[in-house]
């Protein structure tokens, strides 16, 4: 049974204060949550902090980005090393990194790999452009996206994907659920063909596109989604801890009593 996942990632927002206050927050009401994992991904320079105010509650830390190499003359970067024991996720190949920062396939690769001998887990963001999306090519782009991050690697069941078309991401515009029902449904077939069907039956796929506390219940019941990656609707604690609270109480739609 695949547990859901609520990660909130914050982006390049909050003020080491304001990221302490939304973390205080959100610990008043997540404190003593069951039956759901949740994490939330601050900027680097408030990890430390908002792990301090974590600390001892069900929320874990991850962190937004991470570079490939331990140690060195990498100027700017942030090694899995530092964030290890602060971190139990770290967000790669998300499509605002691909866009602003370069972030490809190989460097993707290379940060899922860092990540697994340090023991953090990967959210690994794939998900197409809508231009890729109206030209009919998101399977084309997954497969690319997927096989980059993952080909040539042995089966990891811990790593975690978010499918986020990127039309979606801050744009208001969720993608409908059972679409993305059925495209979570072909990334864990890829999985399978990349690595094995029974690594991607276990493997936890999230939603991630404009997620509110108003459409997370469509996703969340939905067979093959398992959580969500909220970027704009996890920055107020009211919104972020709906969220979580509906996707704990959420029955899969044909699962036994
Ligand atoms: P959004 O961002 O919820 O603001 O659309 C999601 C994400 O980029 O992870």
């Amino acid at each position: 049974m695949r547990r859901q996942l609520v990660a909130g990632n914050w982006k390049m927002n909050c003020s080491v204060g304001e990221a302490v206050q939304l973390a205080t927050a959100v610990r008043e009401c997540l404190g003593s949550v069951v039956g759901v994992d949740v994490a939330v991904c601050p900027s680097f320079v408030a990890l430390q902090s908002v792990y301090e105010v974590l600390e001892d509650t069900p929320v874990s830390v991850g962190a937004q980005d991470v570079f490939y190499e331990d140690a060195g003359a990498y100027t700017g970067a942030i090694s899995p090393l530092m964030i290890e024991g602060l971190c139990r996720y770290a967000i790669v190949g998300h499509s605002e990194r691909r866009k602003w920062f370069g972030e490809d396939e190989q460097s993707t690769s290379r940060k899922v790999s860092a990540l697994r001998r340090h023991g953090i887990t990967p959210i690994l963001c794939v998900g197409e452009s809508l231009e890729e999306n109206l030209a009919g090519k998101t399977r084309e782009v997954l497969v690319r996206q997927l096989e980059g991050a993952l080909g040539g690697s042995t089966p990891w069941n811990e790593i975690v994907v978010a499918y986020e078309p990127v039309w979606a991401i801050g744009t208001g515009k969720a993608a409908e659920a059972d679409q993305v029902n059925d495209t979570v449904s072909e990334i864990r077939g890829q999985i399978g063909t990349i690595w094995d069907v029974d690594t991607a039956r276990d493997i936890r796929i999230l939603y991630g596109g404009s997620v509110t506390s108003e459409n997370v219940a469509s996703f969340v019941g939905m067979s093959e989604i398992d959580g969500t990656l909220v970027g704009g609707a996890s920055l107020r604690a009211d919104e972020f801890c709906q969220i979580v609270f509906q996707s704990a109480s959420m029955r899969k739609k044909g699962a036994l009593d």
